[in-house]
């Protein structure tokens, strides 16, 4: 099997490098650098006493090597002046431009890539259950794309994201924003915010039901900053 494989992933070329990097193994990351598990295994650090990146979790790294992990997506900025402009590289767009979606909020979407297949068991992964059974292993689709909102932006509660639900969680790139949850489809009915600075991933939000289908509750990104963070999906495969 070959290790240390490389893919760059082009969300934008000016302000940030992102790199997918497949099958680790010993794999020198030098300056810092988001590192996000996307991959189905524990992703190791190569340090004593020994520590792992666990799938769907993010920190920072720099001058250590990752001495295992399937599928990593490692992301450094390097520079962010004018980083706001991120959202007139090619392939950004406004989502009330591109879907039925409020004209006048400022959220921009990147392109979006496939990022590989892995298998979970939705019922563990979404805290369900104690333990993964082999018998609840479902495959998903990886997709990821960026987000942008500028300070102070209510990015839009809602509770569905597709028909076919899929898995979401986010990793916080640049500036400190939050997720937050909500009774009704109301801002003034807040009950959970979980703050996000870079580096960080938040746990899922989801929770299956009775159907094995990823079910939500209100919920939404607020940027207190200006922000960019990703959404890492798993798209459930029959
Ligand atoms: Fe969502």
């Amino acid at each position: 099997m070959s290790t240390n494989l490389t893919e760059p992933i082009e969300f934008s070329n000016k302000y940030l490098k992102a790199f997918w990097l497949k099958n680790a193994e010993n794999y020198y990351i030098e300056n810092r650098t988001i590192v996000v598990n996307l991959g189905q295994q524990k992703a190791y650090i190569s340090v004593s006493p020994e520590k792992y990146l666990h799938p769907r979790a993010s920190t920072i790294l720099q001058e250590v090597s990752l001495k295992s992990g399937d599928s990593l997506l490692l992301i450094e900025i390097y520079d962010p002046i004018n980083i706001g402009g991120i959202i007139l590289d090619e392939g950004w767009h406004q989502l009330g431009e591109i879907i039925d979606f409020p004209k006048d909020v400022p959220l921009w979407k990147s392109p979006q890539y496939d990022l590989g297949i892995v298998e979970f068991d939705p019922y563990f992964v979404t805290g369900l259950a104690d333990q993964p059974q082999p018998d609840n292993l479902r495959q998903h689709q990886v997709k990821v794309n960026l987000w942008f909102s500028p300070a102070l932006t209510n990015a839009a509660i809602h509770n569905k994201h597709a028909v076919r639900e899929f898995l979401e969680v986010h990793t916080q790139i640049y500036g400190t924003g939050r997720m937050q949850k909500f009774h009704t489809n109301d801002f003034n009915t807040l009950y959970e915010d979980v703050l996000m600075s870079p580096g960080d991933t938040h746990i899922p939000f989801a929770s299956v039901n009775e159907e094995g289908q990823f079910v939500y509750p209100w919920h939404q990104y607020y940027a207190d900053t200006d922000c960019i963070w990703m959404a890492n999906e798993f798209h459930p495969i029959d």
